[in-house]
């Protein structure tokens, strides 16, 4: 998640349990131009055994050599390619998922990638929505070209790109994306706890999952997330409800969490620009939980460990887990979008050879 899947915060949720962690989405033309921010966010925690970078690129030229600067020089082991983001200034100029639409392009890019990761022996997975919206699907194709193009894995968020982030993610399609394809699908979509995550899995027949939200402010759901999958390898009956065994830190265990959060921000970017990194985690540590709001804001405003050593201690470490916040939306939601923004006459043919996708080398916004 663009913004939020740092170093540190990477670090973080690894020391709660197994899973994959990505990298924030970098672009490829940022990085074959060895643009600063673009480098500056290739930063891997020295526990980080398994470096795992999400790429944005539109050019299978720039896809190629990004991907290949990334297993060269800075020793990836996974690479993920974007064509989930629906923000309008992306979309505008046929990229995140728009891309996708241009069938021919889509699979020029995933054979670049691909080619160069495999040069390292590297997979390549890619991550989309459903399509630009309902009357214009893509995910279906995207599976089958995806295989085609020996990627190892396609990750789907079941919503299209006109819906933003609102309404409910629909696992049908993912159950159905799974139905067409031979190689693995990761759901996506609303999985706010461990038990969500186990039944998207046994509704959709899906090889695994794809958190996003769910996990801001909580980075103990990976510990929920692998405790629930090794039950279910187990063989422990599903419908026991799992959500009854779901971490419910104390407020003082949240706590101490937040503050290993801006520690390790602090290690990686220094005090200053760790904690002020740290602020806009606040909200999400504490909610549902009692704490004033003079106290909320102190948090959402603080600039070094010890003013946050203070303003933590302040908190009521009793305070019980609010349970009423298990398993509701958290972090963006939103509206639908009128429309979704595309460049002229992009849905005019499906192909897309030799379309001029322009890369923002600077962009930064994610999926
Ligand atoms: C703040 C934020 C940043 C995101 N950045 C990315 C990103 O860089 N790449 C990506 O593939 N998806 C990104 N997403 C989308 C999530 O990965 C995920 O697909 C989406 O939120 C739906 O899953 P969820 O219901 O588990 O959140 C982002 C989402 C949020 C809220």
């Amino acid at each position: 998640m663009a913004g939020i899947t740092n170093a540190a915060y990477r670090r973080l949720c690894s020391e709660q349990g197994a899973g994959l962690y990505v990298c924030e989405m970098i672009t490829s033309r940022g990085l074959v131009e060895g643009d600063a921010t673009t480098r500056q966010m290739l930063v891997f925690d020295a526990q980080e055994s398994i470096r795992s970078v999400q790429l944005y690129g539109t050019d299978p030229a720039y896809v190629g050599k990004a991907t290949e600067i990334l297993c060269a020089e800075y020793g990836v082991d996974h690479v993920d390619l974007n064509f989930g983001c629906p923000v309008p200034k992306v979309t505008r100029k046929g990229g995140g998922a728009a891309l996708p639409w241009k069938r021919t392009l889509l699979g020029e890019i995933l054979v670049a990638a691909v080619q160069a990761a495999s040069r390292h022996g590297v997979p390549v997975t890619m991550k989309t929505r459903k399509g630009i919206d309902e009357d214009h699907l893509t995910y279906l194709d995207a599976g089958r070209i995806a295989q085609e193009s020996g990627v190892a894995a396609i990750a789907l968020h079941g919503r299209t790109a006109i819906q933003g982030y609102s309404g409910t993610a629909d696992w049908d399609a993912i159950a159905r994306l799974v139905e067409h394809v031979d190689l693995p699908v990761l759901g996506n979509g609303d999985i706010w706890e461990a038990a969500d995550a186990i039944r998207m899995v046994e509704q959709t027949g899906a090889a695994g999952v794809v958190v996003g939200r769910g996990c801001l402010g909580r980075p103990w759901l990976f510990r929920d997330l692998a405790a629930a999958f090794a039950r279910r390898l187990a063989g422990e009956v599903a419908q026991q409800p799992s959500r009854s065994r779901a971490t419910l830190p104390r407020l003082g265990e949240v706590a101490t969490m937040m503050r290993r959060h801006a520690e390790l921000l602090s290690a990686h970017m220094g005090e200053e620009r760790g904690c002020k990194e740290f602020r806009k985690h606040v909200s999400w540590y504490l909610k549902g939980f009692p704490a004033g709001g003079d106290l909320r804001r102190a948090l959402a405003l603080v600039s070094s460990l010890a003013e946050l050593d203070v303003l933590l201690a302040q908190l009521e470490p009793d305070a019980a887990f609010p349970v009423a916040e298990l398993g509701t939306p958290r972090g963006r939601q939103g509206s639908p979008r009128k429309n979704v923004a595309l460049p002229e006459g992009w849905l005019e043919d499906t192909d897309g050879t030799g379309s001029v996708v322009r890369e923002d080398a600077s962009e930064t916004t994610g999926g």
